[in-house]
């Protein structure tokens, strides 16, 4: 499916969106929950990498990666290699982020993997794994034959679609429990730190609606796009 529109008012929205949910968790994680850290005594900002890291690295530049297409001017073997770069950086910082999760849990003697959104964030990490290898792989190097290549890509589309939805909704999961955490340990439920959390979910699912539309919408016209099939 296609909507018959221009796309570069989604991918702008998009891009507003996706610095305001960046700003709103940082300010949350840094002002409200305290700071980041990779070692400490005050094993909470441990943890507090893993909502930074999901966000920024594999919900946002992870979106910023699908959108490159249909957001960006330049020829299709230059948002090739930008899409690709992006979605190995937002690998990476979510896995780096799930093991803060883990981090966290193993220094606070808290068990591991016994949540929904828990299962769901090792389901999304690897689908999200093996997508990005199979398009490296397929459209970059070594490349297959043409007919793989254009056979893979609807595929290739879809399949990253459900991922990255699925991530989306595990976000927003994820807010809701630490928010549900938090307030059963004091924190006010109409407080600002509630309204941030829960608007900072809100954004996040506004921003992967637009991320979507994008996907749907018609690209930037270059001379170097032909058709929407070759890669
Ligand atoms: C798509 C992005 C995300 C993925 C893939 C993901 C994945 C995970 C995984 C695999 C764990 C398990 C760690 C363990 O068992 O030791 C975890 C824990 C946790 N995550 Fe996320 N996470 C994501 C985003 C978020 C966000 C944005 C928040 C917001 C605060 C969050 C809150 C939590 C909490 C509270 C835990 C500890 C409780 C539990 O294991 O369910 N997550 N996450």
């Amino acid at each position: 499916m296609a909507l018959g529109v221009k796309a570069l008012p989604f991918t702008f929205a998009a891009h507003v969106l996706a610095i305001a949910g960046a700003i709103m968790v940082l300010v949350w994680c840094l002002y409200f929950r305290g700071g980041i850290a990779w070692e400490a005594t005050n094993k909470s900002l441990i943890f507090n990498l893993h909502p930074v890291l999901m966000l920024i690295g594999l919900i946002i530049i992870g979106g910023e990666a699908i959108i490159s297409y249909k957001s960006l001017p330049w020829s299709k073997q230059v948002k090739k290699i930008i899409h690709m770069a992006l979605h190995a950086i937002a690998l990476i910082l979510g896995i780096v982020g799930i093991c803060a999760a883990f981090k966290y849990h193993n220094e606070s003697s808290i068990v591991n993997l016994y949540s929904l959104h828990s299962w769901l964030g090792i389901v999304i990490i690897c689908l999200y794994g093996i997508q990005w290898i199979y398009g490296f792989v397929i459209f970059f190097y070594p490349g297959g034959p043409t007919e793989i290549r254009s056979a893979s890509l609807p595929w290739h589309v879809l399949f990253g679609v459900f991922v990255y939805v699925l991530a989306v909704a595990n976000a927003a999961l994820g807010f809701l429990e630490k928010l549900t955490f938090l307030e059963t340990s004091g924190v006010a439920k109409y407080g600002s730190e509630a309204l941030l959390v829960n608007f900072t979910a809100v954004l996040t699912i506004f921003y992967g609606a637009f991320v979507i539309l994008s996907v749907l919408s018609l690209p930037v016209d270059h001379p170097d796009d032909f058709t929407y099939s070759e890669i």
